[in-house]
């Protein structure tokens, strides 16, 4: 039976977010992994960008789908909860993961919350035992000052660069190729 369809935005911040205020009940951010019922925002966060080419679009179905692979960040303002960052992680292979769909909230820009999410992803992936993790990007300086590095497309796994680039109709066009090892 076909699903409604829902319209999927990232809706203006009400009041300017404010971080690491005096006392919880103002504002408190925390980062946690997603769990069922976050796919909606999380399709919405990635939805933002997604028009300029910074993020390829994930439906909310799509999203529940591995909603175990996200991380979020969340912010809990005078009594309000929204999610205002992800990321996820999908494991490849024993050895390699790629960090996918880091997305922070337009009006949340620059107060950590995209790196806040990213090493959440680092210690799920040392958790499993990865060796390292890799990605692509258009915004490599972010990446950069969250310890990857540039490396050649030609340096990941054949494999990989079939299976989980060009085999789900992805490209490294435009793109820079990052690592960071985990060992
Ligand atoms: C890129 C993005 C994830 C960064 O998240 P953020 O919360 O704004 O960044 P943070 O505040 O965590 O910044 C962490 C560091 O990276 C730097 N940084 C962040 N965005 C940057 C950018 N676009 N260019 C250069 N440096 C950047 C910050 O200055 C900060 O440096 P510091 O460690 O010296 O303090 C976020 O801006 C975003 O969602 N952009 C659009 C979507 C996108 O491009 N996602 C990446 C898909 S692969």
């Amino acid at each position: 039976m076909p699903t409604a369809t829902r319209h999927i935005t990232t809706a203006p911040l009400a009041r300017p977010v404010t971080f690491n205020a005096p006392t919880p009940n103002t504002a408190h951010t925390r980062v946690r992994g997603a769990e069922p019922g976050d796919e909606h925002d999380i399709a919405a966060l990635i939805a933002a960008w997604s028009e300029q080419g910074l993020t390829l679009p994930r439906t909310a179905q799509q999203v529940v789908e591995c909603i175990g692979e996200f991380a979020v960040a969340e912010l809990n303002q005078h009594n309000h909860t929204r999610l205002l960052a992800c990321g996820s992680l999908s494991i490849f292979s024993p050895s390699i993961a790629e960090i996918r769909s880091v997305a922070v909230h337009p009006d949340a820009k620059g107060k950590g919350l995209g790196k806040g999410v990213v090493e959440r992803l680092v210690e799920e992936a040392q958790l499993l035992g990865v060796d390292r993790l890799v990605l692509l990007t258009r915004v490599p300086q972010f990446f950069r000052r969250c310890q990857f590095h540039d490396i050649d497309a030609n340096e990941l796994p054949s494999a990989f660069l079939q299976e989980a680039i060009a085999g789900r109709g992805r490209s490294i066009e435009g793109r820079a190729v990052m690592t960071r090892p985990l060992y």
